[in-house]
């Protein structure tokens, strides 16, 4: 197979975000563009996936959210659903030596229980033989929702008998799916929709937001480049006046 030549994307005068988090939208209009069932939508994205992980690898990205699977999703036709969770089990079969060669360490975000038992089996073995791994972490989405998250960490605090005075953010952060990871600084939406759809609400109150107009398969890495560029733009406030945010 002829190898495509990598056009070189220079960065090293940028700073790279170090928590990328990507809603991937736009897989069902990708195929109808093409005249194809949706499932074929999801497949290319998966595929994309691939190349994104190695971009985020080659960039120094050092953490990368992805939104697979949100609980809303189960609303979706069951045939869908099906081929979805398909190449959930493909991916996981085909790619997991792969990543865990090049230091990807996986982490699940969401409930695992609801999720076929062959699937969640794959998952916890992915996510114990890549444990140590260092080079990013991926931070999987799957059967996740924002406000589940959360409440799944107050019923947490609750059984932990925390005391309305020990409350923190950085204690109420801790029990959330993503735990003492950083928060995102940069959230990406592909297919230009303009919603944030349950996705790392409490996480994402300071990421800047990236809307862009590609479909999920076509954002490849030079893509992923613009959005960093298009980051190191922005004057990160978080609520104070610019002196002050320096
Ligand atoms: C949204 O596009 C996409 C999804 C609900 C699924 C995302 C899944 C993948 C990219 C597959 C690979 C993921 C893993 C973890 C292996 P949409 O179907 O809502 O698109 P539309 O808005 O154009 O209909």
């Amino acid at each position: 197979m002829a190898l495509r030549q990598q056009k070189s994307l220079d960065l090293s005068t940028y700073t790279i975000p170090r928590h990328v988090a990507i809603i991937m939208d736009g897989n069902g209009r990708w195929a109808r563009k093409r005249g194809l069932p949706r499932v074929a939508g999801h497949r290319a994205g998966a595929e994309n996936l691939r190349r994104i992980i190695n971009a985020c690898v080659e960039f120094g990205v050092d953490i990368l959210t992805i939104y697979a699977f949100s609980t809303e999703n189960w609303g979706r036709p069951e045939a869908e659903i099906r081929g979805l969770m398909r190449i959930f089990a493909r991916v996981l079969d085909q790619e997991l030596d792969d990543l865990h060669q090049q230091g990807v360490c996986l982490h699940h975000l969401g409930d695992l229980t609801g999720i076929a038992p062959n699937l969640q089996e794959k998952v916890r073995r992915a996510l114990q033989l890549t444990k140590d791994n260092k080079k990013l972490i991926l931070n999987v989405a799957f059967n996740y929702g924002g406000r589940a998250e959360i409440l799944h960490a107050v019923r947490q605090m609750l059984a932990d008998n925390i005391s309305p005075d020990d409350l923190t953010e950085a204690l109420f952060s801790y029990y959330l799916f993503t735990r003492d990871l950083p928060d995102p600084d940069i959230v990406i939406r592909t297919s230009g929709e303009l919603r944030i759809s349950n996705f790392l609400i409490w996480q994402a109150a300071y990421s800047e937001y990236y809307p862009t107009p590609a479909l999920w398969p076509d954002f490849g890495r030079e893509e992923l480049f613009e959005a960093i560029v298009a980051f190191n733009q922005r004057e990160r406030r978080f609520g104070l006046v610019p002196e002050e945010s320096q």
